[in-house]
């Protein structure tokens, strides 16, 4: 179990931005082209709209160009991009080489494929530039998965949608406390996407697995971090199903109050989810100085991610 050494090099958020797909489509916009209907949608997966369209490079720059502007940083002083990602713009280059030319970035650019445990990837690979010697890393998490959802198909439609999330880390304080991260292939044929096909899942079976993979991540990291559950301010989870949250936070034990959630207006975003529900957290005043967040993820692989943070860096 990977430590985090005493004396290293910290960093913490100092600007953050979020951004959404283009267009709002309801339960009922589905309904009118697919056998389903809103009242068994937010029942099963806790989503009321979600909201598509846009390319991969135009929400990363939108989210990004916020949490630049909030950092109140100069974009050249920049020293490493990290976008976690799933639906590249293309398959090469990496959409991060699009998204640190329109942004003005001088610096080193690579996306991550972790699915929707991407941004917490991308979190704990930011940190470690910065104990590196990086001064200012940028990280992002986007998504546009209604470019690989079979719009015909209400098993995997009334879920997915397109997102973005966006944080400045900078040298500083520092804000981890601990991280996990996890992945098993051998459960890769319950949720994948072939080049220039849609999404297939077993939907039971990914539930199923989600549940036990969140808890046990979470549970990893907390002891990593030294922590407990009742010590635990803000719980983000993957907005993936509204039942799914519930479970795992039963099992963590940290009440669904604490949970930061954006579902039934997003949808599920991947690797935009994690960001777009901690973000919109923070900005309702919900997250104060020295607070602990555990952030927590699932997704294709089957990978799982988390990683526990003091709000603001100790
Ligand atoms: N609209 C209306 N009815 C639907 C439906 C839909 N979109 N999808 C399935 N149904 C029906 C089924 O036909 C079934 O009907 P029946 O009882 O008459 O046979 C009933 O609803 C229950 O179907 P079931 O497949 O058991 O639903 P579920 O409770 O397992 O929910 C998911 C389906 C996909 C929402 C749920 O399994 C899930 O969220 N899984 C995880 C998926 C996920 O998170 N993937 C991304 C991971 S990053």
């Amino acid at each position: 179990m990977p430590q985090i050494p005493k004396d290293v090099r910290g960093a913490r958020f100092t600007g953050w931005g979020t951004a959404l797909g283009r267009r709002t489509v309801t339960n009922d916009d589905l309904a009118a082209t697919m056998d389903t209907n809103d009242a068994w949608i937010r029942e099963r997966t806790g989503i009321h709209r979600r909201h598509i369209g846009g390319t991969n490079a135009e929400l990363s720059v939108e989210s990004a160009g916020r949490a630049i502007a909030m950092a109140g940083i100069d974009p050249a002083s920049i020293d490493a991009l990290v976008l976690a990602t799933t639906t590249p713009d293309r398959a090469v280059p990496a959409t991060s080489a699009t998204v640190q030319n329109a942004l003005g970035l001088r610096c080193g650019a690579f996306d991550v494929n972790a699915a929707c445990s991407g941004f917490v990837y991308a979190l704990v690979n930011a940190h470690g530039l910065v104990a590196m010697g990086a001064e200012r890393v940028l990280l992002i998490g986007t998504d546009i998965l209604s470019r690989i959802t079979d719009w015909t198909d209400r098993n995997t439609a009334v879920l997915f949608a397109d997102g973005s999330g966006a944080a400045v880390l900078e040298a500083g304080p520092g804000q981890l406390l601990g991280w996990d991260l996890d992945a098993d292939g051998s459960a890769e044929d319950i949720l994948y996407c072939d080049h220039g096909g849609f999404i297939q899942m077993d939907g039971k079976e990914v539930f199923r697995r989600a549940v036990r993979i969140m808890v046990d991540s979470a549970q990893k990291s907390m002891a990593h971090a030294g922590v407990k559950a009742e010590d635990i301010a803000l719980i983000v989870p993957h907005q993936a199903n509204i039942r799914i949250i519930s479970a795992a936070c039963e099992r963590l034990e940290v009440p669904m109050e604490r949970a930061a959630m954006v579902i039934h207006e997003t949808g599920n975003t991947s690797s935009a989810s994690i960001p777009l529900a901690l973000f919109d957290a923070v900005d309702a005043g919900r997250v104060k100085q020295g607070d602990l967040v555990l952030m927590v993820g699932f997704g294709a692989g089957m990978t799982a991610a988390s990683a526990i943070i003091e709000w603001g860096g100790r």
